[in-house]
């Protein structure tokens, strides 16, 4: 699945409070952490913004009918993280999916479901298997760093939802946090 990407360059279009937050973030990566306790102190950091009108431009709030939209709100200058709001309408969600670097999601507006899954090593190749199933309500944030970070998200309410998400890489460069798609276990509705 593609991502429609609405770039922007650092700093660019992006409301005071998305500033605000993006500078909080620097100062949680700038200490050099682990990756984990990066993702967690970040996804602290996220939870208070979540739900304030004035985080994102009426721009950032836009959907596409086609697919859930991705709006890069910033990408740091030394590729050390990207802050993107992503645009959920009702139905839409992602494949099957890791990531390439430690990340964070927050929910903005409505609900999000997510199923997670774990590789099962079978002879020389490995089948996936659900673990767990979660609802992630408004303001709820989660935090997590590779291996082990294999899901699939999509909006299950009737409304558009939107998640703010943190990546430890630099989303512009790269076009997505996507590492890799996997194909849909066999028996399991797409
Ligand atoms: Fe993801």
């Amino acid at each position: 699945m593609t991502v429609t990407t609405t770039a922007r360059t650092s700093g660019a279009r992006i409301t005071p409070l998305a500033a605000a937050l993006i500078a909080e973030v620097r100062a949680v990566v700038a200490r050099g952490l682990t990756p984990e306790l990066t993702a967690y102190l970040a996804a602290e950091t996220l939870r208070s913004y979540l739900g304030n009108a004035d985080l994102l431009t009426l721009d950032q709030c836009e959907g596409d009918p086609d697919r859930y939209r991705q709006h890069v709100l910033h990408a740091e200058e030394d590729g050390s993280f990207s802050v993107v709001a992503l645009v959920w309408l009702p139905g839409q969600r992602t494949p099957i999916h890791d990531h390439v670097s430690w990340c964070v999601a927050g929910v903005h507006q409505g609900e999000e479901s997510e199923r997670r899954y774990r590789l099962v090593p079978e002879g020389d190749a490995a089948h996936l298997a659900p673990t767990e199933d979660v609802v992630n309500p408004l303001g709820s944030v989660c935090g997590f760093a590779p291996p082990g970070d294999i899901h699939e998200v999509r909006n299950s309410c009737t409304g558009t939802a939107i998640s703010v998400h943190i990546y430890g890489a630099d989303v512009l460069r790269l076009g997505t946090s996507i590492r890799r798609v996997y194909p849909r276990p066999e028996g399991e509705r797409g």
